[in-house]
C-alpha cells in the first residue's frame, strides 16, 4: 500500500509542476493566439494581484466557466501569479506574439 502511494506521489510531482502553466497554453491559448479570438495574452501583462482579481470578478469579457473548471482556473492563476510583471521571474512568451 505505501509502495502505491510512494509511486502515484512521484508521478504527481512532476505533473503538477508544470500543470498551470500547461493549461494556460492549451485552455486560454486556445483563443489568445496569433490569428485567434483574442489577441495573444500572457503572465507579465498584468501584475499579480491584479490577475488575482481579474476572473473572480468578472472582468474577462468573455464567461469561461463552461470550458474552464475552477479547479483548472486555480492552477492557471497560480502561473500567471507566479510569472506576473512584478514576479521574480515574469513570463512574456508562453503564448507568441
Ligand atoms: C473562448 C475564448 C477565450 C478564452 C478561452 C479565453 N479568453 Fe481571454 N479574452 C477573449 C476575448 C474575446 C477577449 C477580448 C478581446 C481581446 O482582448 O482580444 C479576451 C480578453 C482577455 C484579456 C484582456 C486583454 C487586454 O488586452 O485587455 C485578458 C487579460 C485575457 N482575456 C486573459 C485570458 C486568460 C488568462 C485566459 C485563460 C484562463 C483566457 N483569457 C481565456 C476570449 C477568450
Amino acid at each position: 500500500m505505501i509502495f502505491v502511494v510512494a509511486g502515484a506521489l512521484l508521478f504527481a510531482v512532476p505533473a503538477l509542476a508544470g500543470s498551470g502553466a500547461k493549461l494556460f497554453v492549451s485552455k486560454c491559448g486556445s483563443c489568445h493566439k496569433r490569428g485567434g479570438a483574442a489577441s495573444p495574452v500572457n503572465p507579465a501583462d498584468k501584475a499579480g494581484v491584479v490577475w488575482g482579481k481579474y476572473f473572480r470578478r468578472g472582468r474577462h469579457d468573455v464567461d469561461l466557466a463552461d470550458q474552464i473548471s475552477d479547479a483548472e482556473m486555480d492552477e492557471i492563476l497560480e502561473y500567471l501569479q507566479g510569472h506576473a510583471a512584478d514576479s521574480d521571474r515574469p513570463e512574456s512568451a508562453a503564448i507568441p506574439r
